[in-house]
């Protein structure tokens, strides 16, 4: 069978500026991809996840400087900043790209000289302005009180000769393409931005940099006395890293990609300049460019420039990795800004984590220990309303989940569990077990209801756990299965009555225990 792009799914997220250490903002970007894919290969599609890192242009060039490293050096000695922090938040990428790859740096290179050849690139003096944080060529007219327009910093003055890709000539075809495919820049708010932007026309974009003002950069094939343009290289790792892998369906490579993830911060380069450089090159275009907002640290946006930057791993250590990524997931919803504040993650945690997901899995599991030496009775034929009720609870869940992944919304997709999470407890209350235990008479009925918490519990691990691999893992040891033994497909993962009956339920230690607010953030 030829799997189609609907049956797959590559993702991507930005490659991040190697002269940082990664603060929240990349670790939300990097947790979504991983949840997205671990979602997808959930319901059963074969999923490609890349991230990676931005190694050249004048301001990793200038970081190098000022570490009295040179630039390749340098870079090898940040990477690891970014590898060792996904290893440790339970990202599991298909590959980690690094724009000094040979490989890449090859494909670069020869689509330039493609390029070239198809008369898409000419060479042109140059005046204008250039920022350096942002990597950007700026216009006198974009300027904003002589700063630069997207995030108000100084830029430089620069008056060369360089080379220019016609990315004006496509504009018309681009406004076409947005307007022709809604779902291609989400959400509309960014969509819109970006037609208002091509409404007001579209210059060639320069594309080189000569070698005398910045050498660390990948050498035009066509001049080696220029290097390529940061944004040109790095926009091409999203092709290049996988041009040599075997696409899912048998098609020549996993390009186009699925999902390009983004913060807000570059959707001009996204959704403008990179669909540009596909046309010409004649490549598919990617299905769908999602931009996030920003986490804000005081109203303002967390960045390493600023300083302001909270660290993901002293959150991850505090309260763990899975309880990190579930707030992350949980309180974003995608598209707005959010403030971040630990007083909101203690909460998240303490209500969602400790209260609902944590009680109801030790409430199940002391009970069937208590009551029935640790293994689950077969519920006897029993199907009164509650019990009705729960299965449908569970059913419309385990529907609504790949609705909302399919539509980004994974806020959504998790309150739909934690919904099932609360059922359950609910449905413990009205049954009252431990009341239930007091009367032989009601033993099958005793049954009953601890089965159906524990299948609940289970199918809620199930569909929880892309956001919380780890914890999930343990959630359904503690009730004795793994989900390999679930089994293969999203439909039998996801069915009634997974559980054995007469099958072992272990529990286990407190899967979250409560949380205390540091001292310094009690009020
Ligand atoms: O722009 N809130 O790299 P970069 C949310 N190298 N997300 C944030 C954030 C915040 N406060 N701060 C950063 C670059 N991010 C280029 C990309 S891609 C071909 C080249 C995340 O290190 C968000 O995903 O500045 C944003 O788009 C990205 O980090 C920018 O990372
Ligand atoms: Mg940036």
């Amino acid at each position: 069978m030829k799997i189609t792009t609907a049956d797959r799914f590559y993702v991507t997220t930005p490659i991040y500026y190697v002269n940082g250490i990664p603060h929240i903002g990349h670790a939300y970007t990097t947790i979504l991809a991983d949840v997205l894919t671990r979602y997808h290969r959930l319901f059963g599609k074969p999923a490609y996840f890349l991230t990676g890192t931005d190694e050249h242009g004048l301001k990793i060039q200038q970081a190098a400087d000022t570490a009295g490293m040179g630039p390749k050096a340098y870079c090898d000695s940040m990477v690891g900043n970014f590898m060792e922090l996904w290893e440790r938040l339970g990202i599991r990428y298909d590959r980690f790209i690094r724009t000094t790859d040979d490989d890449h740096i090859a494909y670069v290179q020869e689509i330039l000289q493609r390029l070239w050849e198809a008369g898409e690139i000419y060479s042109s003096p140059y005046q204008g302005w250039y920022c350096i944080p942002d990597e950007r060529f700026w216009t006198e007219k974009d300027l904003v009180e002589g700063n630069c327009p997207e995030c108000g910093r100084p830029v430089i003055e620069l008056e060369e000769e360089n080379y220019f890709f016609k990315m004006g000539s496509y504009r018309e075809w681009l406004v076409e393409h947005i307007e022709a495919n809604p779902d291609f820049i989400f959400p509309v708010t960014r969509k819109n931005e970006v037609l208002g932007f091509l409404r007001q026309g579209l210059a060639d974009l320069c594309i080189s940099r000569p070698k005398s003002r910045l050498e660390w950069g990948i050498p035009l094939p066509f001049d080696s006395k220029y290097v390529t343009y940061v944004w040109f290289d790095a926009l091409l790792n999203y092709v290049s890293a996988v041009a040599e892998t075997a696409g899912p369906g048998g098609e020549e490579n996993w390009w186009p990609a699925d999902l390009h993830l983004i913060g807000k911060d570059i959707v001009t380069t996204h959704c403008v300049y990179w669909p540009t450089m596909l046309k010409a090159a004649d490549l598919p275009l990617p299905k769908r460019i999602a931009a996030h907002g920003w986490w804000l640290v005081e109203e303002e946006k967390m960045s390493k420039s600023r300083g302001n930057v909270v660290r993901p791993l002293d959150l991850a250590q505090q309260y763990g990795v899975d309880a990190f990524r579930y707030f992350l997931m949980k309180d974003m919803t995608l598209g707005q800004d959010r403030s971040f504040s630990e007083v909101d993650l203690v909460r998240r945690y303490n209500s969602d984590l400790a209260n609902d997901l944590g009680n109801a899995l030790s409430r199940v599991t002391k009970m069937v220990q208590r009551y029935r030496g640790g293994l689950l009775n077969p519920p006897d034929g029993l199907d009164e309303a509650p019990e009705a009720e729960m299965k449908e609870v569970a059913t419309r869940v385990k529907e609504s989940v790949p609705d909302a992944i399919g539509a980004l919304e994974v806020s959504r997709a998790v309150d739909e569990v934690m919904e099932l999470v609360r059922a359950t407890n609910r449905y413990l209350e009205s049954r009252e077990p431990w009341q239930l235990a007091k009367d032989e008479q009601k033993g099958n009925l005793l049954d009953a209801t601890l089965y159906t918490a524990a299948e609940s519990l289970r199918l809620a691990g199930v569909l929880l756990s892309p956001v919380m691999p780890a914890k999930m893992t343990e959630l359904l040891a503690q009730l004795g299965i793994t989900l390999e033994e679930a089994g293969g497909d999203y439909e039998s993962l996801t069915a009634w009555g997974v559980l054995a009956a007469g099958g072992s339920v272990p529990g286990g230690d407190s899967l979250f225990p409560r949380a205390e607010l540091p001292e310094d953030l009690q009020d």
